[in-house]
Protein backbone atom coordinates (compact mmCIF):
# COMPACT_ATOMS: atom_id res chain seq x y z
CA UNK A 1 0.00 0.00 0.00
CA UNK A 2 1.42 3.51 -0.59
CA UNK A 3 1.86 5.74 2.23
CA UNK A 4 -0.74 8.61 1.96
CA UNK A 5 -0.28 10.66 5.27
CA UNK A 6 -1.70 9.88 8.68
CA UNK A 7 -4.91 10.80 7.79
CA UNK A 8 -5.42 8.12 5.26
CA UNK A 9 -4.39 5.59 7.34
CA UNK A 10 -6.24 6.12 10.73
CA UNK A 11 -9.24 8.18 9.69
CA UNK A 12 -11.53 5.78 11.86
CA UNK A 13 -9.79 8.17 14.82
CA UNK A 14 -9.58 11.24 13.31
CA UNK A 15 -12.18 14.09 12.87
CA UNK A 16 -12.87 13.64 8.88
CA UNK A 17 -15.24 12.10 6.20
CA UNK A 18 -15.23 10.99 3.08
CA UNK A 19 -15.95 14.52 1.87
CA UNK A 20 -12.91 15.95 3.46
CA UNK A 21 -10.38 17.56 1.53
CA UNK A 22 -7.05 16.15 3.01
CA UNK A 23 -3.92 18.51 2.87
CA UNK A 24 -1.29 16.40 3.34
CA UNK A 25 2.81 15.49 2.83
CA UNK A 26 3.03 12.13 3.76
CA UNK A 27 3.42 12.82 7.12
CA UNK A 28 3.73 9.63 9.66
CA UNK A 29 5.32 5.85 9.20
CA UNK A 30 8.30 7.39 11.09
CA UNK A 31 10.75 4.38 12.03
CA UNK A 32 11.21 2.51 15.15
CA UNK A 33 14.66 2.01 15.36
CA UNK A 34 15.84 -0.37 17.70
CA UNK A 35 19.22 0.74 20.35
CA UNK A 36 21.19 -1.70 20.94
CA UNK A 37 23.89 0.60 22.77
CA UNK A 38 20.70 1.84 25.09
CA UNK A 39 19.18 -1.41 25.36
CA UNK A 40 22.22 -2.79 27.20
CA UNK A 41 22.30 1.03 29.71
CA UNK A 42 18.88 0.71 30.29
CA UNK A 43 18.21 -2.95 31.00
CA UNK A 44 15.35 -3.09 28.79
CA UNK A 45 14.54 -3.06 25.08
CA UNK A 46 14.73 0.84 23.75
CA UNK A 47 13.59 1.55 20.59
CA UNK A 48 13.66 5.32 19.16
CA UNK A 49 10.52 6.86 17.36
CA UNK A 50 12.35 8.81 15.25
CA UNK A 51 10.12 12.05 14.17
CA UNK A 52 12.65 14.47 12.26
CA UNK A 53 12.44 11.94 9.69
CA UNK A 54 8.50 13.48 9.09
CA UNK A 55 8.22 16.34 5.85
CA UNK A 56 9.50 19.27 7.78
CA UNK A 57 12.01 17.09 10.43
CA UNK A 58 10.02 17.10 13.26
CA UNK A 59 6.36 15.33 14.96
CA UNK A 60 4.72 19.02 14.40
CA UNK A 61 3.74 17.34 10.99
CA UNK A 62 1.08 14.77 12.51
CA UNK A 63 -0.55 17.65 13.78
CA UNK A 64 -0.75 20.04 11.55
CA UNK A 65 -1.70 17.61 8.52
CA UNK A 66 -5.07 17.62 10.81
CA UNK A 67 -5.00 21.49 12.05
CA UNK A 68 -4.63 22.27 8.42
CA UNK A 69 -6.96 20.30 6.37
CA UNK A 70 -10.04 21.30 9.74
CA UNK A 71 -9.09 25.25 8.67
CA UNK A 72 -9.46 24.77 5.02
CA UNK A 73 -12.81 22.53 6.09
CA UNK A 74 -14.14 25.37 8.40
CA UNK A 75 -13.21 28.60 5.24
CA UNK A 76 -10.16 29.77 7.30
CA UNK A 77 -7.83 32.21 5.11
CA UNK A 78 -5.19 32.27 7.47
CA UNK A 79 -4.05 30.89 10.21
CA UNK A 80 -1.42 31.82 13.24
CA UNK A 81 0.85 29.84 15.89
CA UNK A 82 3.45 30.78 18.41
CA UNK A 83 6.50 28.95 18.43
CA UNK A 84 9.63 27.63 19.29
CA UNK A 85 10.15 27.20 15.60
CA UNK A 86 9.12 23.64 14.66
CA UNK A 87 5.55 24.42 15.24
CA UNK A 88 6.16 27.42 12.49
CA UNK A 89 7.85 25.61 10.17
CA UNK A 90 5.15 22.90 10.07
CA UNK A 91 2.11 25.59 9.87
CA UNK A 92 3.73 27.53 6.80
CA UNK A 93 4.68 24.27 4.98
CA UNK A 94 1.21 22.84 5.23
CA UNK A 95 -0.41 26.28 4.99
CA UNK A 96 1.96 26.69 1.50
CA UNK A 97 0.43 23.76 0.33
CA UNK A 98 -2.99 24.98 0.51
CA UNK A 99 -2.71 28.20 -0.12
CA UNK A 100 -3.75 29.52 3.33
CA UNK A 101 -1.76 32.74 4.73
CA UNK A 102 0.49 31.86 7.49
CA UNK A 103 1.73 34.01 10.69
CA UNK A 104 4.20 32.99 12.90
CA UNK A 105 5.01 34.79 16.08
CA UNK A 106 8.54 33.48 17.47
CA UNK A 107 11.10 34.69 19.97
CA UNK A 108 13.48 36.90 19.07
CA UNK A 109 16.83 35.30 19.30
CA UNK A 110 15.79 32.18 20.72
CA UNK A 111 14.88 29.83 17.32
CA UNK A 112 17.38 27.75 15.86
CA UNK A 113 18.78 28.62 12.07
CA UNK A 114 16.76 25.65 10.15
CA UNK A 115 13.37 26.46 11.79
CA UNK A 116 13.32 30.22 10.90
CA UNK A 117 15.12 29.36 7.13
CA UNK A 118 11.97 26.99 6.78
CA UNK A 119 9.16 29.39 8.06
CA UNK A 120 11.27 31.50 5.84
CA UNK A 121 11.30 30.26 2.47
CA UNK A 122 7.52 28.75 2.91
CA UNK A 123 6.54 32.37 2.59
CA UNK A 124 5.12 33.05 6.49
CA UNK A 125 4.80 36.31 7.87
CA UNK A 126 7.36 35.67 10.35
CA UNK A 127 7.07 38.26 13.71
CA UNK A 128 10.25 38.01 16.04
CA UNK A 129 8.55 39.13 19.29
CA UNK A 130 10.73 40.61 22.18
CA UNK A 131 9.81 38.02 24.52
CA UNK A 132 9.81 34.30 25.05
CA UNK A 133 7.18 31.42 23.79
CA UNK A 134 4.90 31.86 26.66
CA UNK A 135 4.16 35.78 25.89
CA UNK A 136 4.27 34.97 22.08
CA UNK A 137 1.43 32.50 22.93
CA UNK A 138 -0.66 35.11 24.76
CA UNK A 139 -0.61 37.43 22.01
CA UNK A 140 -1.83 34.52 19.64
CA UNK A 141 -4.14 33.70 21.55
CA UNK A 142 -5.63 37.21 21.89
CA UNK A 143 -5.56 38.02 18.25
CA UNK A 144 -7.06 34.50 17.29
CA UNK A 145 -9.52 35.01 19.38
CA UNK A 146 -10.64 38.42 18.05
CA UNK A 147 -10.38 37.87 14.23
CA UNK A 148 -10.84 35.59 11.81
CA UNK A 149 -7.63 33.66 11.83
CA UNK A 150 -7.34 30.10 12.77
CA UNK A 151 -5.42 29.15 16.05
CA UNK A 152 -2.72 26.35 14.79
CA UNK A 153 -1.29 25.95 18.31
CA UNK A 154 -1.48 22.78 20.14
CA UNK A 155 -4.46 24.33 22.34
CA UNK A 156 -6.08 23.36 18.75
CA UNK A 157 -7.70 20.32 19.34
CA UNK A 158 -6.81 19.28 15.85
CA UNK A 159 -3.34 19.34 16.75
CA UNK A 160 -3.62 17.10 19.51
CA UNK A 161 -5.66 14.62 17.38
CA UNK A 162 -3.10 14.21 14.77
CA UNK A 163 -0.42 13.63 17.08
CA UNK A 164 -1.79 10.45 18.50
CA UNK A 165 -0.88 8.54 15.64
CA UNK A 166 2.70 8.55 16.44
CA UNK A 167 1.19 5.96 19.21
CA UNK A 168 -0.39 4.25 16.90
CA UNK A 169 2.27 3.49 14.73
CA UNK A 170 4.72 2.49 17.69
CA UNK A 171 1.57 -0.07 18.74
CA UNK A 172 1.36 -1.36 15.48
CA UNK A 173 5.33 -2.01 14.61
CA UNK A 174 5.82 -3.46 18.51
CA UNK A 175 1.75 -5.10 18.02
CA UNK A 176 1.22 -3.76 21.43
CA UNK A 177 1.66 -0.61 23.46
CA UNK A 178 5.74 -0.85 25.06
CA UNK A 179 6.29 -0.66 28.96
CA UNK A 180 7.05 3.00 29.14
CA UNK A 181 7.08 5.84 26.95
CA UNK A 182 9.93 8.26 27.46
CA UNK A 183 9.01 12.00 25.51
CA UNK A 184 10.36 15.64 25.96
CA UNK A 185 7.77 17.96 27.37
CA UNK A 186 7.61 21.86 26.56
CA UNK A 187 4.20 23.21 25.74
CA UNK A 188 3.10 19.49 26.70
CA UNK A 189 0.43 18.91 23.72
CA UNK A 190 2.61 15.76 22.20
CA UNK A 191 2.80 14.02 25.67
CA UNK A 192 -1.50 14.63 26.18
CA UNK A 193 -0.98 13.76 22.09
CA UNK A 194 0.16 9.98 22.92
CA UNK A 195 -1.38 8.97 26.07
CA UNK A 196 -4.99 9.97 24.30
CA UNK A 197 -3.51 7.41 21.33
CA UNK A 198 -2.82 5.29 23.67
CA UNK A 199 -6.12 5.07 25.58
CA UNK A 200 -7.82 4.98 22.23
CA UNK A 201 -5.86 1.76 21.24
CA UNK A 202 -6.30 -0.07 23.79
CA UNK A 203 -10.11 1.23 24.13
CA UNK A 204 -10.50 -0.08 20.50
CA UNK A 205 -9.42 -3.62 21.99
CA UNK A 206 -6.00 -2.79 19.24
CA UNK A 207 -3.93 -3.19 22.63
CA UNK A 208 -4.09 -4.70 25.75
CA UNK A 209 -1.84 -2.22 28.55
CA UNK A 210 -0.93 1.10 28.87
CA UNK A 211 2.57 2.46 28.90
CA UNK A 212 3.73 4.39 32.07
CA UNK A 213 4.13 8.10 30.37
CA UNK A 214 8.08 9.12 31.48
CA UNK A 215 8.03 13.28 30.19
CA UNK A 216 11.13 15.40 30.97
CA UNK A 217 11.50 18.89 31.13
CA UNK A 218 14.62 21.21 30.76
CA UNK A 219 16.00 21.69 34.37
CA UNK A 220 15.72 25.58 32.99
CA UNK A 221 12.22 25.16 32.23
CA UNK A 222 10.47 22.68 34.01
CA UNK A 223 7.20 24.51 35.59
CA UNK A 224 5.40 21.04 35.56
CA UNK A 225 7.94 19.42 37.56
CA UNK A 226 8.66 22.47 39.93
CA UNK A 227 4.29 22.70 40.31
CA UNK A 228 4.97 26.34 39.38
CA UNK A 229 5.19 29.06 36.24
CA UNK A 230 8.67 29.75 35.39
CA UNK A 231 8.84 33.52 34.61
CA UNK A 232 12.34 33.40 32.62
CA UNK A 233 12.85 29.74 30.92
CA UNK A 234 16.29 28.75 29.97
CA UNK A 235 17.69 26.15 28.38
CA UNK A 236 20.27 25.29 25.01
CA UNK A 237 17.32 23.34 24.04
CA UNK A 238 15.57 26.33 22.98
CA UNK A 239 12.57 24.15 21.39
CA UNK A 240 11.43 23.68 25.43
CA UNK A 241 11.92 26.65 26.39
CA UNK A 242 8.52 27.30 27.68
CA UNK A 243 7.87 28.54 30.78
CA UNK A 244 3.77 28.05 31.20
CA UNK A 245 2.79 25.15 29.03
CA UNK A 246 -0.69 25.36 27.49
CA UNK A 247 -1.40 21.70 28.29
CA UNK A 248 -0.26 21.94 31.22
CA UNK A 249 -2.76 19.71 33.03
CA UNK A 250 -3.36 17.57 30.94
CA UNK A 251 0.23 16.39 30.92
CA UNK A 252 -0.30 15.78 34.76
CA UNK A 253 -3.30 13.89 33.88
CA UNK A 254 -1.09 11.26 31.47
CA UNK A 255 1.54 11.27 34.10
CA UNK A 256 -0.83 10.28 37.10
CA UNK A 257 -3.22 7.96 34.55
CA UNK A 258 -0.63 5.91 33.65
CA UNK A 259 1.22 5.92 36.58
CA UNK A 260 4.16 7.27 35.26
CA UNK A 261 6.51 10.86 36.17
CA UNK A 262 7.82 13.74 34.31
CA UNK A 263 10.89 15.21 35.74
CA UNK A 264 14.11 17.74 34.43
CA UNK A 265 17.37 16.65 33.25
CA UNK A 266 20.14 19.40 32.98
CA UNK A 267 21.53 20.90 29.75
CA UNK A 268 24.62 18.89 30.29
CA UNK A 269 22.71 15.87 30.32
CA UNK A 270 20.76 16.73 27.47
CA UNK A 271 24.01 17.24 25.45
CA UNK A 272 25.72 14.34 26.49
CA UNK A 273 22.18 12.38 25.01
CA UNK A 274 22.39 14.14 22.29
CA UNK A 275 26.15 13.17 21.55
CA UNK A 276 25.66 9.54 22.27
CA UNK A 277 22.26 9.84 19.73
CA UNK A 278 24.96 10.84 17.02
CA UNK A 279 27.97 8.62 18.04
CA UNK A 280 26.43 5.29 19.42
CA UNK A 281 23.12 5.23 17.18
CA UNK A 282 23.94 6.95 14.15
CA UNK A 283 20.90 9.24 14.73
CA UNK A 284 20.71 12.76 14.85
CA UNK A 285 18.26 14.93 17.19
CA UNK A 286 17.96 18.43 17.92
CA UNK A 287 19.20 18.76 21.46
CA UNK A 288 15.16 19.31 22.78
CA UNK A 289 14.68 15.31 21.65
CA UNK A 290 17.44 14.49 23.42
CA UNK A 291 15.92 14.82 26.72
CA UNK A 292 13.74 11.92 26.43
CA UNK A 293 17.09 9.82 26.11
CA UNK A 294 18.67 12.23 28.80
CA UNK A 295 15.69 11.61 30.94
CA UNK A 296 15.66 7.41 30.81
CA UNK A 297 19.49 7.23 31.58
CA UNK A 298 18.98 9.42 34.86
CA UNK A 299 16.05 7.09 35.77
CA UNK A 300 18.39 4.04 34.66
CA UNK A 301 21.08 5.36 37.27
CA UNK A 302 18.48 5.94 40.06
CA UNK A 303 17.33 2.17 39.31
CA UNK A 304 14.25 3.02 38.54
CA UNK A 305 13.71 0.32 35.89
CA UNK A 306 15.31 -2.25 38.31
CA UNK A 307 12.12 -4.03 38.67
CA UNK A 308 10.71 -3.81 34.93
CA UNK A 309 11.18 -5.45 31.58
CA UNK A 310 9.83 -5.50 28.07
CA UNK A 311 9.70 -2.29 25.72
CA UNK A 312 10.64 1.31 26.47
CA UNK A 313 9.96 3.79 23.46
CA UNK A 314 11.29 7.53 23.11
CA UNK A 315 10.12 9.89 21.03
CA UNK A 316 12.90 11.88 19.38
CA UNK A 317 11.08 14.78 18.38
CA UNK A 318 13.62 16.73 15.87
CA UNK A 319 16.14 16.06 13.29
CA UNK A 320 19.25 17.00 14.23
CA UNK A 321 19.80 19.66 11.02
CA UNK A 322 17.49 22.20 12.26
CA UNK A 323 19.92 23.19 14.75
CA UNK A 324 23.70 23.28 13.33
CA UNK A 325 24.73 25.42 15.29
CA UNK A 326 24.69 23.47 18.30
CA UNK A 327 26.20 20.64 16.84
CA UNK A 328 29.00 22.43 15.49
CA UNK A 329 29.83 24.28 18.85
CA UNK A 330 29.84 20.78 20.73
CA UNK A 331 32.77 19.18 18.58
CA UNK A 332 36.19 19.81 18.26
CA UNK A 333 36.18 21.98 14.94
CA UNK A 334 37.71 20.01 11.64
CA UNK A 335 41.68 20.83 11.10
CA UNK A 336 42.82 22.51 8.19
CA UNK A 337 45.59 21.14 6.16
CA UNK A 338 47.48 21.20 3.11
CA UNK A 339 46.25 19.11 -0.09
CA UNK A 340 49.45 16.69 0.32
CA UNK A 341 49.16 12.94 0.68
CA UNK A 342 52.11 12.57 3.43
CA UNK A 343 50.24 15.12 5.49
CA UNK A 344 46.92 13.64 5.57
CA UNK A 345 48.43 10.29 6.03
CA UNK A 346 50.42 11.65 9.35
CA UNK A 347 46.77 12.97 10.72
CA UNK A 348 44.82 10.12 10.05
CA UNK A 349 47.98 8.23 11.54
CA UNK A 350 49.18 6.07 8.98
N1 LIG B 1 10.73 18.61 20.90
C1 LIG B 1 10.74 19.48 19.90
C2 LIG B 1 11.80 19.34 18.86
C3 LIG B 1 9.78 20.53 19.84
O1 LIG B 1 9.83 21.38 18.84
C4 LIG B 1 8.83 20.63 20.87
C5 LIG B 1 7.85 21.72 20.87
C6 LIG B 1 8.85 19.67 21.88
C7 LIG B 1 9.81 18.68 21.87
C8 LIG B 1 7.87 19.68 22.98
O2 LIG B 1 6.60 19.30 22.56
O3 LIG B 1 5.37 21.33 23.18
O4 LIG B 1 4.15 19.25 22.60
O5 LIG B 1 5.45 19.42 24.72
N2 LIG B 1 7.87 22.70 20.09
C9 LIG B 1 6.85 23.74 20.00
C10 LIG B 1 7.10 24.60 18.80
C11 LIG B 1 6.63 24.47 21.26
O6 LIG B 1 6.69 25.79 18.81
O7 LIG B 1 7.66 24.14 17.83
P1 LIG B 1 5.31 19.85 23.30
Amino acid sequence: MIWRGIINKYREFLPVNDSTDIVTLNEGNTPLIPSEYLSDIIGLNVFLKYEGLNPTGSFKDRGMTMAITKAKEEGAKAVMCASTGNTSASAAAYSARSSLKCIVLIPDGNIALGKLAQAMIHNAQVIAVQGNFDDALNLVKEITSKYPIALVNSLNPYRIEGQKTASFEICDSLKDAPEFHAIPVGNAGNITAYWKGYKEYKESGKTSKLPKMLGFQAAGAAPIVKGRIVEKPETLATAIRIGNPASWKSAEAARDESGGLIDSVTDDQIIEAYKLLAQKDGVFVEPASAASVAGIIKLQKSGYFQSFSGNIVCTLTGHGLKDPNIAIKNIKDPVTLKADLKTILNEIGL
